[in-house]
């Protein structure tokens, strides 16, 4: 478990207490936000382990499952069932209302059966889960789906609640580095397995057994695979070859919900190739010209831009790309191998808020560009203090993309000169960085990034 000085002792109760009066400062309508409930797996007694909706969580602090809250002008009421008699015998003995209304600083608890009573003029967030977001519908009497973007009232409640979530208080900030520093010991554990395992899946199960020794979870699926162009790669069952590389995208969620989003790209044999090294340290140069230029005020658009910029001019260096590199990445050619944004909002969610689709990425009146090297920017605000954002650039040959651009970008690719780098699949290196007042930190920075401490650290692994 994390060492106390990783605990430090803030009131969790009067954090929550604050977020409910920002919210209350900021609507003059009351909120109802449903926690959800677990979905079933092949059937209603087996189900995926529940995580209870972000927002709900953000007020609570406690995952709750099929409970509701009403919030208005600061107060909590929490509504929800004591558990039944007989869930006893398979789930031991749980708390009732009236003490998770104690744990959580309610103001006041019902049974669910009376939220009816409460959600005339009430705003709303649709859950991901079917069945609250069925139960949402009914219980509101107006279509409540995670598809629908919301509107009127729920509209300005969503915006409501990104401008709150947009910047992390003391208390999101204390999870969020607990997540960090578990998501780091995990990654060195992988690191120090790769050498001796033969399979992907066993790189994960020594990053991930990390984490599930603190007790936490995974914020998100685990990406680990030596095929890092499959950019979210989801099957871990290819067997680990001599001169691969190998691309770990994983993040610890904190127990009360907080995700670290970490990647890091390493030889599989301890050693990276001169051209597998040649591309690391291009995307390095822009993972760390992106860091360095984070701060407030700066357009997050921007920091995009200057890693597709210095992609452009490694690629040209090496003779993969020709032109000027303004050029190539007015064209968009950077994007051949840099398809998408240079990162994202982190917090309760590993890309936060994104069930509100991109009114939390996007400053009002900003929508996507249907350019293809700035249309998968999940991100486009000016940074503020608090914010948390991944710097994640990366270096990809997906063979689809490649394949269809070879006609129209026949010149401006030296194509027998990609060949020779064929041995980089795919690199990605990710950090979790803290707009602050002055500038920024990077809550991740103590898992290297060099190609020199990556072998030294593959190469400490046992055999
Ligand atoms: N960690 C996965 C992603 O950022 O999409
Ligand atoms: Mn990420």
């Amino acid at each position: 478990m994390l060492a106390p000085e990783h605990l430090p002792n803030i009131n969790l109760i009067d954090i929550l207490k604050n977020r409910r009066q920002r919210l209350g400062d900021r609507i003059d309508f009351p909120a109802i936000l449903w926690a959800g409930s677990a979905s079933p797996r092949n059937f209603s007694a087996n189900t995926f382990p529940f995580r209870a909706s972000s927002h709900f969580l953000y007020f609570t602090g406690l995952p709750i499952p099929h409970a509701a809250i009403h919030l208005q002008a600061g107060k909590l009421t929490l509504f929800v069932e004591d558990p039944h008699p007989s869930s006893t015998l398979w789930y031991g003995q749980r708390p009732n209302r009236e003490e998770l209304a104690a744990q959580i600083g309610a103001d006041a608890a019902y049974p669910l059966s009376e939220l009816p009573q409460y959600t005339p003029g009430a705003a709303t967030i649709a859950v991901q889960d079917a069945a609250t977001w069925t139960q949402q519908t009914q219980i509101c009497d107006r279509y409540i789906l995670p598809q629908i973007p919301p509107q009127g009232i729920d509209l300005e409640l969503a915006q409501a609640i990104v401008e709150i979530r947009l910047t992390h208080d003391e208390g999101a900030l204390v999870e969020l580095r607990k997540a960090a520093t578990v998501s780091i010991q995990a990654h060195l554990a992988g690191m120090k397995a790769v050498r001796i395992a033969q399979w992907e899946a066993q790189v994960r199960a020594a990053i991930e057994a990390v984490i599930i020794a603190q007790n936490m979870t995974t914020a998100y699926p685990s990406i680990v695979t030596v095929h890092g162009e499959i950019l979210h790669n989801d099957s871990y069952g290819r067997q680990i070859q001599p001169g691969d590389l190998l691309l770990a995208d994983v993040g610890a969620e904190s127990n009360l919900g907080w995700a670290a989003d970490i990647t890091r790209t390493y030889p599989v044999s301890g050693q990276f190739s001169p051209t597998q090294r040649d591309i690391y340290d291009i995307v390095l140069a822009a993972h760390d010209a992106c860091i360095a230029a984070v701060k407030p005020g700066v357009e997050y658009e921007d920091i995009h831009l200057l890693a597709c910029r210095i992609l452009a001019e490694g690629l040209v260096d090496l003779g993969i790309l020709r032109g000027q590199p303004e050029e190539l990445v007015e064209k968009d050619v950077h994007a051949l191998f840099f398809p998408h944004g240079i990162g994202h909002l982190l917090g309760l969610d590993v890309h936060d808020m994104e069930d509100l689709g991109d009114l939390s990425g996007y400053e009002p009146g900003r929508s996507r560009s249907s350019r293809f090297g700035l249309g998968y920017l999940r991100l486009n605000r000016v940074l503020r203090p608090g914010m948390l954002v991944t710097i994640e650039p990366g270096f990809y040959q997906i063979p689809a993309i490649l394949h269809s651009a070879r006609e129209q970008y026949q010149y401006l690719v030296d194509w027998e000169r990609l060949a020779q780098f064929r041995d980089v699949r795919g690199i990605r290196i990710e950090d979790d960085v803290l707009v602050t007042a002055t500038g920024h930190e990077v809550l991740t920075q103590d898992l290297p990034t060099k190609t020199s401490d990556l072998e030294e650290l593959v190469n400490s692994g046992g055999f």
